[in-house]
C-alpha cells in the first residue's frame, strides 16, 4: 500500500519515516517533504502542494490514506476535499479545525463543555479592550483569534504591555483578519506539557505525553518559537493526572463537538497548564500533532502507527492496543541563526552522512529534518532552508541520559552560528530528581 504525508517539517519526516516502517506498506510520498525525507528509504518526495493537485495525485497513485500534518491545510480544507473526492484522509475537517483556527471558538466551546481553561474576555473594540486592561491585574494575556504563526499571543507584564499588544492586533492589524477578534485572559501559572491524543471521532488513543520548550532560549527567555526541543514523557503527568485530563478535557472535547454535530477525527493536541494545585487547564488546542513533541513521541512508538491510523479511519479505535519504548526520548532542535525573526538559508549542514549511516544500524537516535534542502557545490550536501533546520532525538534509560545523548550526537553536526537550546528536558530531570529524591541518572 502507499501513502502520503502532507508537510515539510521535522513532524511530517517522523510521521513518515515511522509509518514507512510498517511491513504493509511500501511507499510513503511527502507533499513536499524535506532533504530528510528525499533521503530516508521508503518515502519519496513530491513538489505538489495545490489541494486539487494533491487530489489528483492520490487518484492516480492510488493513496491507501493522506495523514496532514501541518495546520494550514487542515484550516484550508483539505480534509473535506480529499473526502468529496472519496478519498481516506486522516484529520479534522475545516470545522472541526476550528478548535485552532479560532481561539474564540475554542474558549467558548470549553465554556459551554465546562472544559477547565483560563477565565477570559473577548474584544472586537479596541476601546473596550484599552478599559478591560485598566480594570484587570497583571499579567495578562492577550490573543488574536485566528492562527498568527505562533506570534499572535502576548503574555503581558505591564499595563503598557497589553495596550501595545491590542493595538498591534486590532488597531494595525498584524495580523489581518486573524486579528479582527482577540482574547484577554487570566495568565496561568504552572508548567507546560503537550497532550496529544489519536481520535476516531468517537474512541481516544492517548499518544505518549510530552513537554515542548516554546522560547527560543535556556530557562524560558527570549521570544517564543514554534518549539526549540521536547521529551516524552513528561513526570509531570502522573498516571492519576492522566485519567483525569481524559475524563476532564479530552473526552468532553469529542463529546462536546459530537453534540454539536461535528466530527473531530484525526491528532487532537492540548496544550496544557499543570498549576501548582496539580490542575490541568487548556491553554489551547492544535488540531494536529505537536512539532517537535512527534519526533520523540514517534521514537517511542513500538505500533505500526499505519494500523493505528488505519483502525482510526475505520472507527474502530476502541480495538487497538499501543506499545511504547519504555526508555525516554529527547529532541533538540538546530535552529538557522536569526530564527524566528528572519533565519538565515543556504548554509552548509556538516556531518550527517556519518550520523545517517550509523543511524541505519541502530533504533536509538533519529535525524530528524525541518528546513533542509540538497545543494552545495556538488548537489549531493544538505543546505539550511528555514528558521528550525534539525531536530536530533536520541533515546536514553531516562530523560538525563536521553539529553546526554542528544546533545553528544549534536557535537558531530555544524552549519554556521546554528542556535540551540542547551537545557532541553531541564524541567523534567529536575522533577525526577526530585520525586525520586536522587539522581535521574
Ligand atoms: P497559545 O498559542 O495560546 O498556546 O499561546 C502561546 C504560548 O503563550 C503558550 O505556549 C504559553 O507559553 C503562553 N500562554 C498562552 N496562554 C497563557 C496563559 N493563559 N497563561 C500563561 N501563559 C500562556
Ligand atoms: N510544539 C508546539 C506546536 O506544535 O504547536
Amino acid at each position: 500500500m502507499k501513502l502520503l504525508v502532507i508537510g515539510s517539517g521535522g513532524r511530517e519526516h517522523a510521521l513518515a519515516w515511522k509509518l514507512s516502517l510498517s511491513p504493509r506498506i511500501h511507499k510513503v510520498f511527502v507533499a513536499p517533504g524535506n532533504a530528510g525525507t528525499a533521503q530516508e528509504r521508503g518515502l519519496e518526495n513530491i513538489s505538489i502542494t495545490s489541494i486539487p493537485e494533491l487530489i489528483e495525485f492520490a487518484k492516480k497513485e492510488q493513496i491507501a490514506i493522506t495523514i496532514v500534518g501541518p495546520e494550514t491545510p487542515l484550516a484550508d480544507g483539505i480534509v473535506d476535499a480529499f473526502q468529496a473526492a472519496n478519498l481516506i484522509i486522516f484529520g479534522p475537517t475545516q470545522k472541526a479545525a476550528q478548535l485552532e483556527t479560532s481561539k474564540v471558538f475554542a474558549k467558548e466551546f470549553m465554556q459551554r463543555h465546562h472544559i477547565p481553561t483560563a477565565a477570559y474576555a473577548t474584544f472586537t473594540d479596541p476601546v473596550l479592550a484599552h478599559q478591560y486592561i485598566d480594570q484587570t491585574s497583571l499579567p495578562l494575556v492577550v490573543k488574536a483569534d485566528g492562527l498568527a504563526a505562533g506570534k499572535g499571543v502576548v503574555v503581558a507584564q505591564t499595563n503598557e504591555q497589553a495596550h501595545s499588544a491590542v493595538n498591534a492586533i486590532l488597531v494595525k492589524k498584524n495580523f489581518g483578519s486573524a486579528g479582527s477578534e482577540i482574547i484577554i485572559e487570566e495568565f496561568l501559572q504552572g508548567v507546560e506539557v503537550s497532550f496529544i491524543v489519536m481520535t476516531d471521532g468517537q474512541h481516544i488513543l492517548p499518544l505518549a505525553t510530552s513537554q515542548d520548550h516554546k522560547r527560543l532560549y535556556d530557562g524560558e527567555s527570549g521570544p517564543n518559537t514554534g518549539g526549540m526541543g521536547a521529551y516524552s514523557p513528561t513526570p509531570f503527568i502522573s498516571p492519576s493526572l492522566h485519567a483525569k485530563i481524559l475524563r476532564d478535557i479530552i473526552y468532553p472535547v469529542i463529546t462536546g463537538m459530537r453534540q454539536e454535530g461535528i466530527n473531530y477525527s484525526g491528532f487532537l493536541y492540548a496544550g496544557l497548564m499543570i498549576t501548582e494545585e496539580n490542575q490541568a487547564k487548556v491553554l489551547e488546542f492544535n488540531c494536529r500533532l505537536g512539532d517537535p513533541e512527534t519526533q520523540p513521541i514517534m521514537l517511542r512508538l513500538k505500533s505500526d502507527l499505519f494500523t493505528l491510523i488505519e483502525h482510526a479511519v475505520n472507527g474502530t479505535l476502541n480495538k487497538v492496543d499501543v506499545e511504547w519504548d519504555r526508555r525516554a526520548a529527547l529532541g533538540v532542535v538546530m535552529a538557522a541563526q536569526g530564527y524566528p525573526e528572519n533565519p538565515r538559508k543556504n548554509d552548509v549542514i556538516h556531518g550527517l552522512s556519518q550520523l545517517i549511516n550509523e543511524q541505519a544500524h541502530t533504533d536509538n537516535f533519529h535525524i530528524f529534518h525541518s528546513g533542509t534542502v540538497a545543494g552545495g557545490e556538488d548537489g549531493k550536501g544538505i543546505l539550511t532552508a528555514g528558521g528550525r533546520v534539525l531536530c536530533i532525538t536520541a533515546l536514553g534509560d531516562s530523560i538525563k541520559i536521553a539529553q546526554q545523548n542528544a546533545y553528544k550526537l549534536i557535537e558531530n553536526i555544524h552549519f554556521n552560528d546554528y542556535q540551540i537550546r542547551r537545557d532541553i528536558g531541564y524541567q523534567g530531570i529536575n522533577y525526577q530528581k526530585k520525586i525520586n529524591n536522587c539522581s535521574a541518572d
